[in-house]
């Protein structure tokens, strides 16, 4: 989604608001600008696509100042050109925003009847407008800009230049999170830390309604009544460091090698290596004594809160119903009375998410934030957090964030079995003792990349591609396909192995690729007899199982990708790794932008 950066210095800050801008890639874009305050004014610059496109206007025509704001603007209301490209300007003032204005429409109107001329078809335009308004009443800048963002209805993150000559960023948010970063002689705003990971850690998150006036050395913060308020300086968990790609080609890459010690980091939180018993913290009474359990989330989250209801209900039987985010709220659910509510997310900042958990707060449930952003707005707001302890996820495709969030998810499923007494201590030691080698098994998978290589060519050449499982193995055949599709633009579905011929085998031609995830459980005969069905039609089957199945596929797959046995839960962590390596490899065969794929975000901060 959109990325904002703004700079107040006492040197110039072009080159740096380029470089945060670079950082924020991640989270997807498809356009980019800068304004800068300089002797003559406001000046902009802006270009659709990648930055690189900025950087040659940017060298045509070179702009620099010690006061900018910078932006990656992901599309929602008008194409991605030029002139829908943020920074907008009118008069004295230019703006940058992330998220939706939902009144932009009245506002337009009744500033186009006070002479206002529009220049784009976004919905952000308006807020430029609406300072300048305010400033030709004669209010001063501050309050020019506090009268203006009070106007708006929906969610955004706003940074402004006020004034021709004025060394100051203005910077509000609702919905969307913004950061104030200070540095030596110079402040910042940011999307996030990591946007400000080069320049500074010290930061500061505005909290929901706040805005801020931002100078050389100081920043005032307001709450959401106008009255000045403090909020705490910490140091962001993030470092430049982190975010570098190091030896491999790509974040994706990357990510899906740092499994192993995401996985070991994450589990050693949950696990009190004395007893070898779970350790849910905060979470644990809230786990303990709910009615039922609801889990929401969305995209590869929501498969990880659908892979936790086979282990909730199964271990621990309690009823766990899922919910993709940006439908729950709209269906009026039927909550329990007293229910807890899991909200599982990488960012901690999907709007749908976040929405959800504010609904199931003022419902009376009980929430806690599976969470890999500490600091992001779920965090803030849930009763207990979970932490996956997974590290920066800067590829688009979620990998590590994943596993860590099934790590957290199995061992609260066992904690919670073993507190309502589904499960004795030693059972419940036993489930925990299956995670001691999970990050060995995890290498183990990690080793079978070498095959999934040689299996891409074949996935890269089909019309569409299948992946089926049962029990925890559908959710994972939901993630598998998703996987695939995002990166690598191939159509590619889901199924559970028993529904595919409920319909979807009509679209089984001679040569199509489907991929089963059977590793041998009491599930796996009834999925062999939907591999000959699927095999007697002509398509081409490759397994994914371990060693005691893999004789099974001997004979009837064409490629058999042999994982290591797989005790207790631990099965669905270690057989995401191939799927995360078919869809690597067949979109590296495809030549795609695999980090930053087309259309996509990575943290989705609108509905
Ligand atoms: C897919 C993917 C997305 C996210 C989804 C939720 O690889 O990454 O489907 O899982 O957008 O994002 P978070 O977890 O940040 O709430």
């Amino acid at each position: 989604m959109c990325g904002i950066v703004g700079i107040v210095s006492n040197r110039p800050v072009r080159a740096r608001l380029v470089e945060g801008l670079i950082r924020l890639e991640y989270r997807g874009y498809d356009s980019a600008g800068i304004a800068v305050v300089n002797g003559q004014g406001i000046v902009r610059r802006r270009a659709p696509g990648k930055i690189l496109n900025l950087q040659s206007v940017l060298d045509d025509a070179p702009i620099d100042g010690t006061c900018g704001i910078a932006h990656t603007r992901w599309a929602t209301h008008g194409r991605p050109n030029t002139e829908n490209a943020h920074p907008h300007q009118t008069g004295n003032v230019a703006i940058v925003h992330n998220g939706i204005i939902e009144n932009f429409k009245p506002l337009r109107e009744e500033l186009a009847r006070s002479g206002h001329i529009f220049a784009t078809q976004t919905d952000s335009e308006v807020i430029a407008h609406l300072i300048q308004y305010h400033l030709d009443k004669d209010m001063d800048e501050e309050s020019a800009f506090l009268a203006s963002v009070d106007r708006l209805e929906g969610a955004y993150a706003v940074a402004a230049l006020v004034g021709d000559a004025n060394q100051t960023l203005y910077a509000a948010r609702h919905g969307s999170p913004l950061v104030v970063g200070f540095g030596d002689g110079e402040m910042f705003i940011g999307s996030d830390a990591f946007a400000l990971a080069p320049f500074t850690k010290r930061v500061l998150y505005l909290e929901e309604g706040d805005s801020a006036v931002v100078k050389i050395d100081a920043v005032c913060v307001r709450d959401n009544t106008g009255k000045p308020v403090e909020r705490q300086i910490q140091m962001a968990s993030i470092s430049a460091a982190m975010a570098e790609k190091g030896n491999y080609s790509h974040f994706m890459e990357k990510e899906i090698h740092e499994q192993p010690e995401a996985l070991a980091r994450t589990m050693a939180a949950y696990i009190d290596p004395q007893s070898e018993m779970p350790l849910l913290a905060e979470s644990a009474p809230l786990l303990e004594n709910a009615d039922r359990l609801v889990a929401i989330a969305c995209g590869t989250a929501y498969l990880a809160a659908s892979v936790a209801k086979y282990w909730f209900e199964s271990l621990a039987g309690v009823h766990v119903e899922t919910d993709i985010a940006s439908e729950f709220r709209y269906r009026t659910p039927a909550l329990p009375e007293n229910g807890t509510a899991l909200f599982i997310s990488q960012s901690g900042e999907t709007a749908d998410t976040l929405a959800a958990m504010r609904y199931c707060k003022r419902a009376g449930l009980n929430t806690i934030g599976v969470l890999n952003a500490p600091e992001s707005s779920i965090a803030r707001e849930t009763t207990a957090v979970m932490r996956t302890l997974a590290g920066p996820e800067i590829g688009v495709a979620s990998t590590k964030a994943f596993t860590a969030q099934l790590a957290v998810l199995a061992i609260s499923a066992i904690g919670t079995a073993q507190l309502r007494k589904k499960l004795n201590a030693v059972e419940a030691q036993r489930h925990i003792k299956a995670f001691e080698h999970l990050p060995e098994l995890v290498r183990q998978a990690i080793a079978t990349k070498e095959q999934c290589r040689t299996i891409a060519p074949t996935l890269a050449k089909a019309k569409q591609v299948f992946f089926i499982g049962r029990g925890v193995y559908y959710p994972l055949a939901l993630e598998g396909a998703l996987k695939l599709k995002e990166i690598t633009y191939l159509p590619a579905e889901g199924y559970a192995a028993g529904e595919l011929k409920h319909g979807p085998i009509a679209l089984i031609e001679e040569g199509t690729p489907v991929i089963v995830i059977a590793p041998s459980d009491p599930l796996m005969e009834k999925t062999i007899s939907n591999v000959e069905e699927m095999a007697a039609r002509g398509a081409k089957i490759i397994a994914i199982t371990d060693e005691a199945g893999a004789p099974q596929f001997e004979a009837r797959a064409e490629h058999t990708i042999v994982l290591p046995d797989m005790p207790g839960l631990t099965g669905p962590i270690v057989a995401a790794i191939p799927l995360q390596l078919l869809a690597y490899y067949t979109a590296l065969e495809l030549g795609t932008n695999l980090d930053q794929p087309r259309n996509l975000a990575k943290s989705v901060t609108v509905e």
